[in-house]
């Protein structure tokens, strides 16, 4: 082996190490909002033009919206699943290289999966939308009113098992107990994994079915990620206004995750979503659990929570439950900096001018190696200050309030800050 030779080598293998040691924290990236379906050109040939800022800004999975043919253009009422031309979003051959596109710059594609309810192509004799059609040549997912839950009260004809989770009146609820209906769903989310180049899934509605259904498509799929959209209440007291403890609604969707197996597969934070989003109106106490703690999923299964700030149903154009539009970046300060896997929303990021601020947030992150499962210590839970510490690296401090006392240690530096936040990284 020539000097030359063995230099490049050593020199492969030093960054090759290097590369796998300070691997990326995971960082999900939702690419559309409610509005995508009208993109002039169509989501999947836009979102191609901005994949070297996603890089950038350390997202290393894509959230891309239901490919499948739907009766309505956002995609969440799929009828011939195995017809990605149909989409509003661009066809199959653009899908797939969009995906190729995002895997050349490190980044994978999550598809989402919405499999609680399909709606039908034909109607039966009696005048019931019922027939269902895959959209193959052959028979697969050519479904009748056998397949769908016989508790179904908007499609009555339905002879199937009776539902295992929360009905969805809009269509009908596809029987999951059904082994037919697991085979062809199992093969029809391979497909998109092998054919379409998806690496992982994100669960529409997954209270619509019971956690063990969750747990077979996991099994049957083996995704590389997952997470299921497990939308509960919080409870609410008496002054309309989310409750302090809202351990119920955590532990609710740990459940969830728990009884559907875990591994690969975590649960959308709704808990520090809505305690967040009410605490940043000047209520920053309630950042704290009983056990010092913070009071989200985050607090009790971090591994597991992919925090969020909006999504196209809580935000974007149909505002469910929209965060306080003024302090969407002292939500992201703290998600960005604490466990749980953060998420990022399109519109923040291409539509509100918050890409550079997200981006120095991220590097943050990426920099200190913080990860899913890093330690919170909780300084301050003010009504109008919260101060915390993450593996004794990084501090973040969000609120109006300016007095920080003697918080910060003087071998801390100001790493980036906005309106209301700031974050400081150790001196090395
Ligand atoms: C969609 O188009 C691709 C070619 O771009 C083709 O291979 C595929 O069969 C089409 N799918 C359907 C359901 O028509």
């Amino acid at each position: 082996m020539s000097p030359i030779v063995l230099i490049r080598c050593v020199i492969f293998v030093t960054c090759f190490l290097v590369t796998m040691l300070s691997a990326a924290p995971t960082l999900l990236f939702q690419g559309f909002n409610w509005e995508s379906c009208n993109k002039q050109g169509g989501l999947y040939n836009s979102l191609v033009n901005s994949i070297d800022d996603l890089a950038a800004a350390g997202v290393t999975h894509v959230w891309l919206p239901p490919p499948s043919q739907s009766a309505a253009p956002q995609g969440y009422m799929p009828g011939r699943l195995y017809d990605l031309n149909a989409s509003s979003y661009g066809n199959e051959e653009e899908l797939k290289s969009l995906i190729k596109s995002f895997k050349n710059k490190g980044i994978k594609a999550i598809a989402d999966i919405v499999i609680n309810h399909r709606t039908a192509e034909k109607q039966d004799e009696r005048g019931v939308w019922c027939i269902f059609e895959g959209g193959t040549p052959d028979e697969r997912l050519d479904w009748g009113p056998s397949l769908i839950c016989k508790d179904d009260i908007e499609y009555s004809n339905g002879m199937g098992n009776a539902d295992t989770g929360e009905p969805f009146p809009p269509a009908p609820d596809i029987d999951h107990l059904n082994p037919r209906v697991q085979n062809e769903l199992s093969d029809w989310m391979n497909w998109l994994k092998i054919d379409i180049g998806f690496d992982g899934w994100r669960f529409d509605y997954a209270r619509g079915y019971s956690s063990s259904i969750t747990k077979v498509y996991m099994t049957n799929t083996s995704p590389d990620f997952a997470v299921g959209e497990y939308w509960n209440s919080v409870a609410i007291g008496p002054d309309g206004k989310p409750e302090y403890n809202q351990d119920k609604h955590r532990n609710e969707i740990m459940n969830w995750v728990q009884e559907s197996g875990g591994g690969s597969l975590t649960a959308f934070d709704f808990t520090t979503k809505f305690i967040l989003q009410a605490a940043v109106e000047g209520e920053l106490w309630r950042l704290i659990d009983p056990n010092g703690k913070p009071p989200g999923l985050i607090g009790i299964l971090p591994g597991s929570a992919v925090t969020f700030i909006d999504n196209h149903d809580t935000g974007s154009t149909q505002k469910i439950s929209p965060f306080p539009s003024d302090k969407v970046m002292q939500g992201y300060a703290y998600i960005l900096t604490h466990p749980g896997i953060p998420s990022l929303f399109y519109d923040h990021f291409f539509d509100w001018g918050l890409k550079d601020e997200l981006t120095k947030l991220s590097a943050v992150r990426a920099r200190n190696e913080i990860t899913a499962t890093s330690q919170v210590k909780i300084l301050a839970y003010e009504a109008e200050l919260y101060v915390a510490v993450i593996d004794e690296k990084v501090i973040v401090k969000i609120g109006p309030k300016m007095d920080l006392g003697n918080l910060i240690p003087e071998n801390f530096k100001l790493a980036t800050s906005g309106d209301q936040y700031a974050v400081w990284e150790k001196l090395p």
